[in-house]
């Protein structure tokens, strides 16, 4: 047997990612990949963004050769080391001073869902309070908390987040408004009823020990909040009390065209969750709060984990490129390219719905075009055939969204111009190819 075949075989049904892309990946520079048959890949999956430098960028991959080669300590729990201190100096540095100045920090198990589960867990203890309201179509992991606060049901089925004591409010999804407007009047609608869960003594809602939200959905569906909508939450939270804790762990580090994406709309939150492109393609997670919520005590969140100095180097590092060369602002204009360009092809093709996003974090929502009101409706089937498609044409994306009808595009933020006509191109010769295969098999 194939020794690929054999992994296969061994590997779990609750694969992902591997269960759609049957290549074996070898190499990978930047925004390139390479598979076994020495196929060209654009990767626009990107380890769902946690290579905001694409493969193998050089300089972080120098520092960590380097660090490595110095002797000093690789895995340490939570001590205090040389790459420590400068990884936190870094990170310091990068955020908003509003935030950064009352921000305390803690490290938290390699992932995205255990840093969720320590915000949770924080908001909790300070605030006495057990409920956290979350979003529909939130993502926040897959740990017992964290996927309690998980919009898609999928996950979720078979009673696996029984008791997480979450509330789900509507989230502003202007193409598919929640409350029936054209989207005109989501954001008021969202806010009101918000409100009304908030304030209304009957609403059977207690009040929540923290409102938990993604500034640009990612898993979700590559939905961005307007900054008006993020404002208001923040002012509601405040008149309510309630810690707002902002989950960056896809949207942070330049993604979005600003470093974080919370700071478009000029907020502070009280709990910020950080991982993904954290560790600059390694694993690293921290949640980071107001001072005034630290009030838990030594050991109420720690992990064995949490202590990795070569994710600190590569963080540190990457956090560097990210400012020097000024990629926030690279990826706000490259994804324009991108959304430009996406749109014009949605003008030949309607079933490219909705293009949407921010920055390099960019959806197309496919549907079955001929609605007479309203949004058409979603079409997953055909999403996953033009994903696979584009795999077929060298192009890697991945597909999400309410009924899986959302192709999402997650290049790395270093991208040229010329990378986003490659990446356009290719995705238009997996269009073509499968509409047209669609087309063939309605008149078989
Ligand atoms: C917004 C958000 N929060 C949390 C997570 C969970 O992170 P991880 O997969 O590292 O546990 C993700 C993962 O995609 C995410 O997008």
């Amino acid at each position: 047997m194939d020794r690929y075949e054999w992994v296969r075989r061994v590997e779990s049904n609750a694969r992902t990612y591997a269960a759609t892309f049957e290549s074996v990946f070898e190499v990978g520079s930047g925004l390139r990949l390479k598979d076994s048959t020495g196929r060209d890949i654009l990767d626009c999956l990107c380890c769902a963004g946690a290579l905001p430098l694409g493969h193998n960028h050089p300089e972080v991959k120098s520092a960590v050769v380097e660090f490595i080669d110095s002797g000093h300590v690789q895995q340490v729990l939570d001590l205090i080391t040389p790459a420590k201190y400068d990884f936190i100096e870094q990170l310091y540095g990068v955020l908003p001073p509003a935030f950064a100045a009352q921000s305390k920090i803690h490290f938290c198990s390699p992932s995205g869902s255990d840093a969720v589960e320590a915000a949770m867990k924080l908001t909790r203890i300070a605030t006495q309070r057990q409920p956290i309201i979350a979003f529909h179509g939130a993502y926040h992991g897959m740990t017992g908390a964290a996927l309690g606060a998980m919009g898609n049901l999928g996950p979720k089925s078979r009673g696996m987040s029984a008791g997480q004591n979450v509330h789900f409010a509507p989230y502003p999804y202007t193409f598919r408004c929640p409350f029936g407007s054209d989207g005109s009047q989501t954001d008021k609608l969202s806010l009101a009823y918000l409100d009304t869960i908030l304030s209304d003594p009957e609403s059977g809602v207690p009040c929540p020990a923290a409102v938990i939200v993604e500034v640009v959905q990612g898993e979700g569906g590559c939905i961005p909040v307007s900054d008006y909508w993020l404002r208001s939450l923040r002012e509601l939270t405040k008149h309510y009390q309630i810690p707002l804790i902002v989950d960056e762990v896809q949207s942070g580090f330049g993604r979005t065209g600003t470093m974080f994406a919370f700071e478009r709309a000029g907020i502070v939150p009280d709990v910020l969750v950080l991982s993904k492109a954290l560790g600059g393609g390694f694993p690293l997670a921290v949640v980071m709060y107001h001072e005034s919520l630290d009030v838990w005590s030594r050991g109420m969140h720690a992990g064995t984990f949490r202590g990795n100095q070569i994710a600190m180097v590569s963080g540190k590092k990457t956090m560097e490129i990210i400012q020097r060369d000024h990629l926030a602002a690279n990826a706000r204009s490259q994804g324009e390219g991108l959304v430009a360009g996406l749109r014009d092809l949605a003008q030949t093709y309607p079933e490219l719905g909705d293009v949407r996003g921010r920055g390099l974090m960019v959806g197309v929502e496919v549907v079955k075009p001929g609605a007479t009101t309203g949004a058409s409706e979603p079409d997953g089937e055909l999403a996953t055939r033009i994903k696979l498609a584009a795999f077929e044409h060298g192009l890697l994306i991945e597909t999400g969204g309410r009924h899986g009808a959302v192709m999402r595009f997650l290049p790395p933020l270093n991208i040229s111009e010329s990378d986003v006509g490659e990446i356009l191109s290719r995705f238009e010769s997996a269009l073509t190819s499968t509409v047209r295969r669609k087309e063939l098999s309605y008149v078989a």
